[in-house]
């Protein structure tokens, strides 16, 4: 099987490197690629990469992630996650491929506290998820065999991320605020990676499974718990801290330029069901990537 590979080195790209590599002949590529275009600034250019590799899957990983700045450049955002994904899907159909695709429950518009299913009817609050659901929608118009995976607070080992900044904020301050009223899942690329290579293999055997699925790890929680737990673990690691306050703070009292949904939970009893795959609490994942981080770097 010829798997290719967009957006290889991104949090979840660069763990899909790894979980995809025993299912076949993997080729990954990213914005900087010279062989391959996997530029999405230019949808003509990944079209021809298609084209050339004939690929039976291709997996997409990149995409315009930057929250707040896709409200000031919503066409560069609508390219990123919409016009280059239909580009890829259109050519995807012509030579049977699949399309492996990541979204976000930035899509719907977090009121109430239940879980979101894949049925609920959609309503972005920000110019990143009007752009992730035309990218959703045109995967499903031009592209039959597809699997999209709705997930949200995506961490990984590699890079920044928040529990990085939260230990760097919490050696250096006092006292710190943090939002407690945004409920969600933090999900590592780990998991993605790995659920997905999974669900693919599936897909092959099983073609009927092509949809779209809530996929997150289980149980949930607020940025405020998220970093208590964080603290909680670097002290039983012996971490030492300045902070020795945590305060909850409201959305509304930390304005930014895209707004944020309140409830982020998602139903994930689809994918468990199809898949066959029982979905870790998020605390597992989180602890996993911190005791890494304690033994490995001088944070
Ligand atoms: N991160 C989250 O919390 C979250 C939540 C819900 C859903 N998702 C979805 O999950 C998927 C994977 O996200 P992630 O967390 O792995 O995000 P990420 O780490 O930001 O990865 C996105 C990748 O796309 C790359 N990229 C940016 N501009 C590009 C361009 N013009 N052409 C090609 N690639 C470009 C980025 O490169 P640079 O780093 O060099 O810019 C980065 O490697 C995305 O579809 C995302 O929408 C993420």
């Amino acid at each position: 099987m010829n798997i290719l590979l967009f957006g290889k080195t991104g949090q979840v790209g660069w763990e899909l490197q790894r979980a995809l590599a025993p299912l076949g002949n993997l080729i990954a590529v990213d914005v900087h690629s010279k062989e391959y275009c996997g530029d999405f600034s230019n949808p003509q250019g990944v079209a021809e990469t298609v084209r050339k590799i004939r690929p039976d899957v291709i997996v997409n990983a990149a995409a315009h992630t930057a929250v707040d700045k896709a409200e000031s450049e919503p066409e560069f955002a609508q390219l990123l996650n919409a016009t280059s994904v239909e580009a890829i899907a259109i050519e995807a159909a012509k030579i049977g491929a699949w399309v492996v695709h990541y979204s976000t429950d930035y899509v719907f518009p977090g009121t109430g506290e239940t879980p979101w299913l894949e049925t609920d009817a959609t309503a972005p609050l920000n110019v990143y998820g009007e752009t992730k659901l035309a990218g959703e929608k045109a995967v499903q118009e031009n592209c039959p065999k597809h699997l999209i995976f709705r997930t949200s607070w995506v961490y990984a080992g590699k890079g920044n991320n928040f529990a990085k900044t939260m230990l760097r904020l919490a050696k250096e301050r006092a006292e710190l605020s943090v939002i407690n009223d945004q409920f969600g899942a933090p999900t590592g690329a780990e998991l993605l990676a790995d659920c997905t290579a999974h669900a693919i293999s599936v897909a092959m055997n099983k073609p009927d499974v092509a949809g779209l699925y809530h996929l997150v790890a289980s149980g949930v929680t607020t940025w405020h718990d998220f970093a208590a737990l964080v603290f909680d673990e670097a002290r039983k690691a012996g971490i030492k801290l300045a902070l020795n306050k945590l305060n909850a703070l409201d959305t509304s009292a930390y304005p930014t330029p895209a707004r944020r949904p309140h409830n982020s939970r998602l139903n994930t009893q689809k994918f468990q069901r199809n898949f066959d795959l029982t979905l870790p609490h998020w605390e597992m994942g989180v602890k996993r990537m911190l005791a890494e981080l304690f033994t490995t770097t001088t944070i």
